[in-house]
């Protein structure tokens, strides 16, 4: 394929020395326009986006440094190469400022002006491919990223699906308990998020409230769905649930700060509740909050062998308890906040 010829634009108001630099620079291989004035090469520069700009900086009208700045408004990737008279010196010092990449002093020197062509040319071409891979590296960063946020988006589907699955598992051991963990997490977040629980936390208080009672899968069915009271022995083996249902879930890396939540759940705020006997703040706070949701939601729903209390019922024993079994703050939280209004 042939190679794409290369466009010099020479700007000087010598109409000789544009001819003689023409001459020169088309046996170099270039496709070669002239300006004799500053406004003209900014008009030229506009239309022809010539890769190579050689230009004068004593011009009538507008001088080639101010040709310059403006030609560099728009076009930043020509190579601008300045010509100047022994006096104008400091003024082409400025110029590389400006966005020149060299200054000659005239008399032009053919032999000087190709090396500097030609060493410019080849910096700006180094510095386009850097920008194009550059480019091409973001764009890759970009598609990555993407990908990844669409495989983490997939993989917290599956986790809530899983997580769902988990929760009708519980509810399967004892059907009247339907839609008891979606309660209980629902009831969790609006008392988390009043409690100003951090948004990741409650990713997690949202989960633990809906697993909470994972370890019932352990307790036989005929112990948790018998209408009667309970023997000592049978209560205890009930009262396993919370450990049973750390031991599965804390081997799950993820899970840790939801394995906490099940293992406390029934912890009681002046430390009379089980499996560790904590008290207070030796209870994390999101399963000080799946306590009181547990429970409010626990004396609400009807079960088979009784029904569900009134509302003002289960929530004037929540104030009645509140500071032995639940925390008070939390429970003033949930009654005054109206937490307890949730739709399914
Ligand atoms: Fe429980």
């Amino acid at each position: 394929m042939e190679a794409k010829r290369r466009i010099a634009l020479i700007v000087d108001d010598e109409v000789a020395l544009c001819l003689a630099l023409e001459k020169y620079l088309k046996r170099e291989g270039f496709d070669t326009a002239i300006a004799n004035d500053g406004q003209k090469a900014v008009s030229l520069a506009r239309e022809i986006r010539p890769d190579l700009i050689i230009l004068d900086v004593k011009m009538p009208e507008m001088s080639g440094d101010r040709a310059l700045a403006e030609i560099r408004k728009f076009d930043s990737d020509s190579v601008i190469i300045m010509a100047t008279a022994v006096e104008d010196i400091e003024i082409s010092l400025l110029t590389l400022k400006g966005g020149a990449d060299d200054f000659l002093r005239k008399p032009i020197m053919l032999g000087e002006l190709l090396h500097s062509i030609q060493s410019n040319l080849e910096k700006r071409r180094l510095i386009a491919e850097n920008r194009a891979y550059q480019k091409t590296l973001e764009f890759k960063v970009a598609e990555q990223t993407a990908e990844l946020t669409r495989l983490y988006d997939e993989l917290k589907i599956t986790n809530r699906e899983i997580i769902l699955a988990f929760s009708e598992a519980i509810e399967a051991k004892d059907p009247y308990t339907k839609g008891h963990c979606r309660r209980v997490a629902a009831y969790s977040v609006r008392l988390g998020e009043a409690a100003c629980v951090s948004k990741e936390r409650l990713e997690a208080l949202e989960t633990g409230a809906m697993l909470h009672d994972i370890g019932k899968i352990g307790v036989g069915e005929a112990i948790l769905n018998k209408p009667g009271k309970l023997t000592q022995e049978e209560f205890e083996s009930v009262k396993a649930h919370p450990v049973i249902g750390y031991n599965i879930t804390s081997t799950i890396n993820t899970l840790r700060d939801v394995s906490r939540i099940v293992r406390n759940h029934h912890e009681h705020y002046d430390g009379s509740g089980y499996p560790d006997k904590l008290a207070n703040t030796q209870i994390d706070i999101m399963s000080r909050i799946v306590l009181i949701a547990d429970a409010y939601d626990a004396m609400t729903s009807d079960r088979p062998y009784r029904k569900g209390m009134p509302r003002e019922k289960a929530l004037a024993i929540l104030w009645e308890c509140s500071g032995t079994q639940f925390d008070p703050g939390l429970v003033k939280f949930f009654i005054e906040g109206k937490l307890y209004l949730i739709t399914e």
